[in-house]
């Protein structure tokens, strides 16, 4: 009998799920929505029952549809959005909802940080990474501060795909990749960090037992098999961070390689063999997937968020126009940007619309078109607003050159990248040769594949992705809007700094 081995995404807009046969090949594939609440400003926040519920029904459909025996299932992997912390009680109930990765409210906690640190670099050489206001710890924080009574029956912390995890197996397991998004791991030794700990008067006892990605974490409770439809012998590994999880899934995996990915947040991921940290603190360096090695990456919290938000926000009677089109809002926008010339005339746009975190690390920062005239139409605008995007995806690669970090084949992947004009224009913005693989399904499918890395059908991570992923096309620079990218850029660098003073005052 064939195996078959899922891999679960719980993302931030929905769950996917897909299954995979052990040579990599997709049988099915589903997805489930759920909403986030701003109950606040600032504040973002989603329920870990919602999490479960779509996780039932994604993993149900999918079996449905592969038409597999669900006793072929042998194995599962958990990805999901980094960062959320679900505090639970003694009895396991969730105290709150989950504060979510893009949650802004823990500027004065990140200081609180820094300070008992010792300052920032003491903390980096601790941990790797200097405070971010999405980051776990500053949440812990914040509920000890703000609502104590709640953080009085806390007795565990746990990522989202880890709280899924728990659902399922009834273990308290996270994985080095996700671990490492806390800012309570000692990302060198792969361990969490009793220093830390101890200065943030944390008892680590509140924390799960760290895994390597591909290892086998628990088996499912009866409980989870029946709702799921799966046999208690159905392993789950400790699967990944969506960024590493989306990263195996294009086959991430040695040094050399970096990917971008244009989703709701943008991610510039690069694998690398040992542990190298920005001393400024401007990208993150974590454990990779990959058993023994690290990446680093540059965040970009609100890239397709941004185009998103334009289409949400001032494009609504382009529903029709679409619909009457057969086609979808987003392609009808990028003709319009396609019409217009590398540069926009003059106009720059950025992205900040939730705060920036690489390379600004900036909760205050905001969005802003820069340089309308007259004869700007929205299609320039668009094209602007692509444009900020891949400058600040630029940014990172600026910062991985700086510190040396190799960098010899550039895959890009996520919603945005599905579009062959954005994707040109990452390869005329980053003036490199940008390539795509055959497997287009994001981190469920790292997932998916470190579930059959753990469940032996493969030496490892690098010869699953060695078997199952490869490249299928390459885009290269167009050598004149290269050259206005490579004049725009510097322009375009300019204008956080020149803004960042009001942005700080408008906050207030
Ligand atoms: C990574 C990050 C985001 C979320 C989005 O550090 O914050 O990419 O994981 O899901």
């Amino acid at each position: 009998m064939d195996q078959v081995f899922l891999g679960i995404d719980i993302g931030t807009s929905g769950t996917k799920t897909l299954a995979i046969r052990a040579d990599g090949t997709i049988l099915a594939k589903a997805s489930a929505e759920y909403p986030c609440s701003a109950p606040r400003p600032l504040w973002s926040e989603q329920n870990p029952d919602d999490w479960y519920r779509a996780v039932v029904q994604t993993v149900r459909e999918v079996v449905a549809r592969s038409g597999i025996a669900p006793s072929a299932v042998r194995g599962l992997g958990l990805s999901g959005q980094m960062h959320g912390s679900v505090f639970l009680d003694e009895a396991g109930n969730v105290i709150r909802p989950a504060i979510l990765w893009n949650d802004q409210r823990t500027a004065a906690e990140c200081t609180d940080i820094e300070n008992a640190a010792g300052g920032r670099d003491a903390l980096i050489r601790l941990v790797a990474n200097p405070a971010m206001t999405g980051f776990t710890a500053p949440k812990i924080l914040w509920l000890r501060k703000n609502e104590p009574e709640a953080f009085a029956r806390v007795r565990k912390i746990l990522l989202p795909k880890d709280e899924i995890r728990r659902r399922l197996t009834g273990e308290f397991a996270t994985e080095v990749s996700d671990a490492s998004g806390t800012l309570l791991l000692d990302v060198a030794a792969r361990a969490w960090s009793k220093p830390l700990l101890d200065v943030l008067e944390l008892d680590e006892s509140l924390l799960p037992r760290v895994y390597e990605s591909e290892d086998v974490t628990g088996r499912l409770t009866p409980r989870a098999a029946e709702e799921l439809g799966l046999s208690t012998d159905c392993l789950v590994v400790g699967g990944a961070g969506d960024c590493a999880a989306g990263a195996v899934g294009n086959g991430i995996v040695r040094a050399g390689l970096l990917s971008t990915s244009i989703g709701t947040s943008g991610v510039m991921f690069v694998h690398s063999d040992r542990v190298k940290i920005d001393p400024k603190g401007r990208v993150h360096t974590f454990c990779h997937a990959v058993r023994g090695m690290w990446h680093m990456m540059g965040v970009s919290l609100c890239s397709g968020g941004s185009l998103q938000w334009f289409r949400g926000a001032l494009c609504t009677e382009l529903k029709e126009a679409a619909e009457k089109a057969g086609c979808e809002v987003y392609d009808l926008l990028t003709a319009e940007a396609a019409a217009v010339s590398a540069g926009a005339e003059g106009l720059f746009f950025l992205p900040y619309l939730s705060g920036e975190r690489t390379p600004h690390a900036d909760p205050n920062a905001r969005g802003a078109f820069v340089g309308l005239h007259l004869n700007h139409t929205r299609g320039h605008m668009v094209r602007a607003l692509m444009e900020g995007v891949t400058y600040s995806l630029r940014d990172s690669l600026e910062i991985f050159r700086e510190l040396g970090v190799p960098v010899d084949e550039i895959r890009a992947s996520g919603g945005g990248s599905k579009s062959p004009f954005w994707r040109q224009m990452q390869a005329d913005v980053f003036d490199r040769c940008v390539t795509t693989v055959n497997t287009d399904e994001g981190p469920a499918y790292g997932a998916a594949l470190l579930a059959a890395v753990g469940g032996g059908a493969y030496g490892g991570i690098a010869q699953a992705c060695a078997q199952a992923v490869s490249v299928v096309s390459r885009v290269e620079p167009d050598v004149r809007a290269a050259s206005a990218y490579n004049r725009g850029y510097p322009l375009w660098r300019d204008l956080y700094p020149a803004l960042k003073e009001n942005f700080r005052k408008m906050a207030r």
